[in-house]
């Protein structure tokens, strides 16, 4: 597994990613074509800045990224990314949307610190889930798509079933790019319900 991890952490470093998990979203991505030219998309959770990073080439400078973190960002980004630092459960939707536009993608790789204490670390990491959700409904335009981490635990069908209820089709996503003894996988809603 060690060597799994530093296969990724140097593929990383040599392309020039702020962390390893770029490689997660660029897996899921080459799946799903989440991040198409021009996109608007909101990264929760941004720092250090990968997504960001893949985000941003995705979608490209007619393309709109604006990510939130309660870390800053200090990697220059190019300039259509914008970041706010603060904390999602004190923004409000208004907040994150600089421009006022809706979002055509909403990506969540929010992570609690962890304890050690599985359980207890699944239902932080399930209220960043709901957070994420909540603020789909108002930032996310219909038919647009959201994907958010969420620590596998006893809330996962819960989380599932919210999904299901804001999107036509929900998946879970486990990218070889995540290792494999890690508790998180992905839940990906593909387009929003009106
Ligand atoms: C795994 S890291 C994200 C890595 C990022 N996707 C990247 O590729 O560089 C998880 C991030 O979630 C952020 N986070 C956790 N709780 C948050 C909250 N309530 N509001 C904003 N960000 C939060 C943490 O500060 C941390 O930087």
């Amino acid at each position: 597994m060690k060597r799994v991890q530093d296969h990724y952490f140097k593929q990383a470093k040599q392309a020039g990613y702020a962390a390893r998990s770029a490689f997660k979203l660029e897996e899921i991505d080459r799946r799903q074509r989440l991040l198409r030219p021009g996109a608007r998309v909101l990264d929760l959770g941004c720092a250090p800045g990968s997504w960001l990073q893949v985000a941003a080439a995705r979608v490209g400078a007619q393309g709109r990224v604006v990510g939130v973190d309660l870390q800053p960002v200090t990697l220059t980004m190019p300039p259509q990314v914008t970041v706010i630092q603060g904390d999602v459960f004190e923004l409000s939707p208004e907040d994150l949307m600089p421009d006022g536009a809706l979002f055509d993608v909403l990506l969540s790789d929010m992570a609690p610190r962890t304890s050690g204490i599985p359980s207890a670390d699944a239902a932080r990491s399930a209220e960043l889930v709901r957070r994420a959700l909540t603020l789909s409904d108002a930032l996310l335009r219909p038919g647009g798509a959201l994907l958010v981490k969420v620590f596998q635990g006893a809330q996962l069908p819960e989380l599932r079933k919210a999904c299901q209820a804001r999107f036509a089709t929900v998946r879970l996503e486990k990218p070889k790019a995540s290792r494999s003894e890690s508790v998180e996988v992905f839940l990906l809603g593909l387009d929003k319900r009106a």
